[in-house]
């Protein structure tokens, strides 16, 4: 058929780039990407019509070149040698400005699809496949980057969508490189749902994290569709992790595209996995300017309307996943830098409400769900002597002291390694965290590592994987010693699903598993913190503590002063502060614990049974 597409897809698909989008997701055959599928490929449940090409004919296939002055682009399209065959001479910006596509696919909510091909190219190429598109917020569609040779290659996937899609598009993003793309044997097929494959951890201990969660409850952020589509993924999630984050479908846009109109059908499908495999799930977030609808931010609301719409959507939100979720974030990045001052952040909330927007905010969603705990989540804010820091701790001390319910801070927890290797700016000075958490602890705030990883500006080395090790086994050990750090959320489960590389083009590798699903070294590093201790979170030896993690003995490098500072600092703080908390945080304890610099300390301590009680203090946070 050729020409500009039938369904206005072809910049449709590239404009609704959602956030989710960022992500790759289902795992190739490499990655086991399906199991107990059933149905055969080409079968009379295919949906796809001339995916075989065996005449000439290329319909209902359509090619489409994002054309521009700046980035041209064009594409022939013809079958060729019983395959449909793309030539290029110019690739456009992106992958998604030059397409092989077919519209009007009718896709069932809650089905699971098998999709598979074949595909070669002239030299070697990364594309992508994708599908879904045809119903809005676009978040329900499955997008996937292959990496294709002269050799062609079959590719298999499953895909759960979610929504009823009656006219969605699949499409082959052949763009950015000139050059030569052949596809073949194209099947859409509905499934019976995957059979997650049973797991074991590769963790040395025997232990995957998630048996730790009375030291520090592990979790990962997830997408919609991308996470539920893969079977192996999911059965990582279920068997490492204690709890998972949504990474995007309770953005505001998703969740509440047009004003009362609310879509919970990717979160509802998150947090029914969650219940199926016993996962504790983190509402997040609630008020952000980021991600925001379109209807919100180019609207004209004054401050009641403000408000009101905050009131709708903090009740929407908490009142249907009430008694589900035990943390929300409230607020999420609220503190910005102007002119050299920090303060409030310029934002439709702050802007149109006033100052008190966070007042607000946290004591209607206090109304909203009287059991669930509310936090504040920020980036940058980790260190205790970073200005921003600084700010926010005296902002959440200004909440408190004025009774506005705030239980807990999350530290985002986003570093970094320069791509020439440079440390100063991404990479933080352990002792700096442990003296914020010990600050929160004196005024009855928990503290949770809520969105961490460690990107690594490319091209990727030992030196830097080293590093990036360290740096988790080292923050995992700033959580485990204190007292009000009951929970450690990594931003992703993989490098595959990644988030980084599309907001950081020149970064990745940040996160604990590969693009393969396989463990890295910082998985490993974490896993021996962990192993440092019984999973019912006694230290098994008396090296347990930064002290005896090879990564914690040399946290911050030249901070050896401030860090026996920081341990009396901390200890000192401990009395006090448990008293001070145990009304604002559910009886929960959260009088600072050893932070693990000594040794012959920490084995007096174990020895009076004050570690074991005190361990037993964190596992009542939860
Ligand atoms: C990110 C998602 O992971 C991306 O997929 C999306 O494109 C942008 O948002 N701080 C937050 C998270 O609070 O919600 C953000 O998540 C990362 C930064």
């Amino acid at each position: 058929m050729g020409g500009t597409p039938s369904n206005g897809g072809a910049t449709g698909s590239a404009g609704s780039a959602t956030p989710g989008g960022a992500g790759g997701g289902g795992a190739g055959t490499a990655a086991g990407g399906i199991s107990g599928t059933a149905g055969s490929a080409g079968g009379s449940s295919n949906l796809v019509t001339n995916g075989t090409f065996d005449t000439a004919a290329k319909d209902p296939w359509w090619g489409y070149a994002n054309n521009t002055t700046d980035n041209p682009a064009d594409e022939t399209l013809a079958v060729s040698n019983g395959q449909l065959c793309a030539t290029m001479a110019m690739g456009g910006k992106n992958v998604w400005d030059v397409l092989i596509g077919l519209s009007g696919l009718a896709l069932l909510p809650n089905q699971y699809y098998h999709i598979s091909f074949s595909v070669s190219a002239d030299a070697n190429r990364t594309i992508k496949f994708k599908t879904g598109l045809g119903v809005a917020p676009y978040t329900d569609y499955f997008v996937e980057s292959v990496p294709i040779t002269a050799t062609a290659q079959k590719v298999d996937y499953t895909y759960l969508n979610l929504r009823n899609d009656p006219m969605a598009q699949f499409q082959f993003q052949i763009g950015k490189t000139p050059g030569m793309v052949c596809v073949d044997n194209i099947v859409i097929e509905p499934v019976p749902t995957p059979v997650m494959p049973s797991y074991k951890t590769a963790a040395p201990s025997g232990h995957p994290l998630k048996d730790y969660s009375g030291v520090v409850k592990m979790g990962t952020a997830v997408d919609t569709p991308i996470f539920l589509s893969n079977p192996l993924h999911n059965a990582i999630v279920a068997g490492e992790f204690s709890m998972i984050t949504p990474a995007n479908s309770m953005k505001m846009n998703l969740i509440q595209p047009a004003q009362g109109t609310f879509d919970f059908t990717d979160t509802d499908a998150l947090v029914s996995w969650a219940q199926t495999n016993g996962l504790e799930f983190r509402g997040h977030p609630l008020i952000w300017h980021t991600q925001a609808p379109d209807w919100l931010v180019n609207g004209t609301f004054d401050r009641d309307q403000m408000i009101a719409a905050m009131y709708a959507h903090i009740d929407a939100l908490m009142g249907r996943y009430a008694g589900k979720f035990l943390y929300w974030d409230v607020v999420n990045e609220a503190i910005d830098n102007a002119s050299g001052a920090w303060t409030f952040r310029k934002t439709i909330w702050h802007d149109r409400i006033g100052d008190d927007f966070m007042d607000l905010a946290f004591t209607h969603a206090h109304a909203a769900d009287p059991k669930a705990k509310l936090a504040y989540n920020d980036y940058n804010i980790e260190q205790k002597g970073n200005p921003k820091a600084d700010k926010v701790f005296e902002l959440v001390k200004d909440l408190k002291t004025r009774g506005i319910p705030i239980d807990a801070i999350g530290f985002q927890g986003h570093y970094y390694v320069e791509p020439d290797g440079t440390t100063a700016s991404g990479v933080p000075d352990m002792q700096a965290i442990r003296d914020n958490m010990a600050r929160f602890a004196e005024i009855g705030v928990e503290v949770q590592i809520t969105e961490c990883d460690f990107r690594i500006g490319k091209p990727l080395d030992d030196t830097k994987t080293k590093l990036q090790s360290k740096f988790f086994a080292d923050l995992l050990q700033v959580c485990i010693d204190a007292p009000n750090c009951s929970r450690f959320t990594v931003w992703g489960l993989s490098d595959l699903d990644s988030w980084v590389p599309s907001t950081f083009p020149e970064y990745d590798y940040a996160h604990l598993f590969d693009t393969q699903l396989m463990p890295k070294p910082d998985y490993f590093a974490v896993s021996q913190v962990f192993a440092q201790y019984d999973p019912n979170g006694t230290p098994t030896t008396g090296s347990a503590g930064s002290s005896g993690s090879s990564a914690g003995s040399s946290s911050s490098a030249g901070s050896s002063a401030s860090s026996s500072a920081g341990s009396s600092a901390s200890s000192s703080a401990g009395a006090s502060a448990s008293s001070s908390s145990s009304s604002s945080s559910g009886g929960c304890s959260l009088a600072p614990r050893r932070n693990g610099t000594r040794p012959w300390l920490l084995a007096a301590l174990a020895m009076l049974g004050v570690l074991v009680s005190r361990r037993r203090s964190k596992t009542a946070c939860q």
